[in-house]
Order: C-alpha cells, then sequence, then structure tokens
C-alpha cells in the first residue's frame, strides 16, 4: 500500500483513529495529536510525542521526544529526539521492479493497486522497512525513499530526496542527496554515537542541557567531560 502518498480514508477508519487518538493521549504520557492527523492501529509511540496537523503514520514506531510537523511516514522506525519538517515523506512509497517488461504491479502483485492482479503470488518485496536514528532532523518536502537507513544525529536538508544510507551526523542535502558537511569531527561522532545520550532520564538531560547549547566547536574532551557530568547527576 502506497501508505505515504494520499489515499482515500473511509469514515469508519476516520472514526476508529479519533478513538485511538483519545486513548493514545491518555494513556502514553506526553503524547498529542491534532484531530487532523491519522496513524493507523500499528503504530507504537514510546511517549511525550506531538504529531500535528496533516501527519499521515502507517505502521511506524517511534522513540521518546520525537515529533512530526504534518509529515508523512510508512514502514518506517524513527529513534527519540528526531524533528521531522512538513510535507517530508517517510518511506512506504513501495517499489516497482525497473527491469521486468512493465513497472505495473497488476504482473507482480496480488494486492490489485488497479482492480485486477493476473498472478497469483507476489513476485518482489514491494516495501522494505525504513530506519530512521536518534536525533535526527528531517527538513521540510525532505523525501526518504523506501529501505534507507538513517544514522544518528543525521540533518536532511529542505527538499532533499534520500536514496541512499546515511552515515551518523551527515549533513545531506540535494537531488539525490549529497553529504555536504558532517556536524562534527569524526572523532566526536563516534564518541556522541557511544555515549547515547538519548537514553538518558529526563532528569538527566534537563541538567545536561545547558551543557549541550554552550559551544560549538566541540571536541572529544568536550564529550568525555559531558560523559563524566552525566554519571555524577545519575
Ligand atoms: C540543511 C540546513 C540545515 C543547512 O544548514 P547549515 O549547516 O547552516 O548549512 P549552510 O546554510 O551553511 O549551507 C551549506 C551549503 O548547503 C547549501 N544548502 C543549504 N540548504 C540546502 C538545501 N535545502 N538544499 C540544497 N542545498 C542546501 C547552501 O546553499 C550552502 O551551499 P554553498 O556551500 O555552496 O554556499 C538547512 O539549509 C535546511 O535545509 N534546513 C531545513 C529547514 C526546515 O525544513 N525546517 C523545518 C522545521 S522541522
Amino acid at each position: 500500500m502506497p501508505a505515504s502518498s494520499p489515499q482515500i480514508l473511509f469514515l469508519p477508519e476516520r472514526i476508529a483513529w479519533q478513538v485511538r487518538r483519545l486513548k493514545l493521549m491518555q494513556e502514553v504520557p506526553g503524547f498529542w495529536a491534532h484531530w487532523d492527523t491519522y496513524v493507523s492501529a500499528d503504530c507504537v509511540f514510546a511517549g511525550n510525542n506531538h504529531l500535528f496537523m496533516k501527519t499521515w503514520l502507517y505502521r511506524v514506531t517511534m522513540g521518546s521526544y520525537s515529533y512530526i510537523a504534518g509529515a508523512r511516514a510508512g514502514f518506517t522506525t524513527i529513534g527519540s529526539f528526531c524533528s521531522i519538517g512538513p510535507e517530508a515523506l517517510i518511506g512506504g512509497l513501495g517499489m516497482h521492479p525497473t527491469n521486468f517488461l512493465t513497472t505495473h504491479p497488476a504482473f507482480f502483485s496480488t494486492k490489485k493497486q488497479a482492480g485486477v492482479s493476473f498472478v497469483r503470488s507476489n513476485a518482489v518485496k514491494e516495501l522494505s522497512q525504513t530506519h530512521i536514528g536518534h536525533d535526527v532532523w528531517i527538513g521540510a518536502r525532505a523525501l526518504i525513499l523506501d529501505g534507507v537507513k538513517i544514522g544518528n544525529g543525521a540533518i536532511i536538508a529542505a527538499n532533499a530526496v534520500v536514496t541512499k544510507h546515511v552515515p551518523a551526523y551527515a549533513v545531506m542535502a540535494g537531488i539525490p542527496a549529497r553529504q555536504i558537511k558532517s556536524r562534527f569531527k569524526k572523532g566526536v561522532a563516534d564518541c556522541l554515537e557511544q555515549w547515547q545520550w538519548w537514553n538518558y532520564p529526563e532528569r538527566v538531560l534537563k541538567e545536561l542541557a545547558p551543557e549541550f547549547t554552550k559551544k560549538t566547536d566541540w571536541t572529544v574532551a568536550d564529550i568525555k567531560r559531558l560523559i563524566s557530568k552525566a554519571s555524577e547527576i545519575e
């Protein structure tokens, strides 16, 4: 199913989502979704997630503190502390083979996308899982193709089309997306990946927060100092 493209939602499913939405807002701490959103029943939220108007999620799991400002995602795992911009499209698009005699799914899929199928079994895997790491920022109207893995701390520029895996802490822009820079020197990025600050409890992160924005030219020594400060707080 083209989970990330517009599709008709019939009234019973719209009503079922509104019931699920109210239940999620009561049961998952810090979960909030605008009424003009849609989330399929199999999505899972870790907590402190906000879904703004026009967000559409199909088979998505979302880590803590990640939010979506009106984007679509399908068949995707999203880590913690991710910021996803308006009108981004993430996974769930569907793959049509490019080297068969035709790209039309009536010849390789039983799903009857155009109301008919000429085959009894599926010849290809149409949907692959897409993975977004922790602390990833995805800009407005970015497109992340099915099956792509985006490393922790990466930034995807507005309007980028991401076709390949993205290394941790890379800044990607353009069509197809290319790495335009790295957020940190290699040693610093490695250190952050090992530290995994996003797994600390909120109590610790609140105390560390002023340190996170104190400077911009980070060194390995800075990160090591933060790691020992975090263990003192704990
Ligand atoms: C990716 C982004 C963060 C770049 O930030 P930055 O690190 O400050 O980078 P710079 O602005 O110095 O740009 C670096 C280069 O990338 C180019 N660039 C920046 N954004 C780009 C984009 N979206 N697409 C293509 N190229 C881009 C710049 O023109 C510059 O090119 P140059 O080196 O030839 O001059 C920013 O441009 C962006 O796309 N932000 C997304 C905003 C958004 O969608 N917000 C939604 C809210 S969740």
